[in-house]
């Protein structure tokens, strides 16, 4: 199983949740994650992400920014996207109803009937940057567990 999270720059949002779902699952499966825009190709993420995933013992000092490919519709099995924007741009990525069917929002896992994006933190504070955490840890329990529970009973 190869999940893919995706956001907007590839330094705030997608590098959490990248960090907290490998955090939850054994090295068998593989996770990822990527942006929609090149603009911070190559940079590690922000420096708010880095921190409050260390407060909560998760380490992402090794993530570089880089753009979503067409590839990653073939290697992928799951592309998480964190707001609607992120789910338009990959939709229109897809080159077949398979691969569109590998989209979705990554807070739909929670079936919370709350408005269903992660927002944006960029622009805001640590205390942002925590408010997505959690909600990036409560989406990643139920999608860790979905996934250790399908792979031992295949
Ligand atoms: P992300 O956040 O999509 O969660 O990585 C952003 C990163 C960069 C920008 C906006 C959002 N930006 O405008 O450069």
């Amino acid at each position: 199983m190869k999940i893919l999270m995706l956001c907007l720059g590839n330094i705030c949002r997608s590098p959490l949740a990248e960090g907290i779902l490998r955090s939850k699952l054994s090295s068998d499966f593989e996770v990822d994650s990527a942006g929609t825009i090149s603009m911070h190709e190559g940079e590690k993420a922000d420096k708010r992400s880095i921190k409050v995933a260390a407060n909560h013992h998760v380490d992402i000092n090794e993530h570089r920014s880089r753009p979503i490919t067409t590839k990653d519709f073939e290697n992928f099995d799951r592309i998480y996207c964190m707001d609607l924007h992120n789910l338009q741009d990959a939709l229109s990525m897809a080159k077949n109803n398979e691969q569109g069917a590998k989209v979705s929002l990554i807070l739909d896992v929670l079936n919370s009937g709350k408005s269903n994006e992660v927002p944006d933190p960029y622009w805001g504070d640590l205390s942002d940057f925590e408010k997505v955490y959690q909600m990036l840890d409560e989406a990643c329990n139920v999608i860790a567990k979905e996934i250790n529970f399908n792979s031992k009973t295949i």
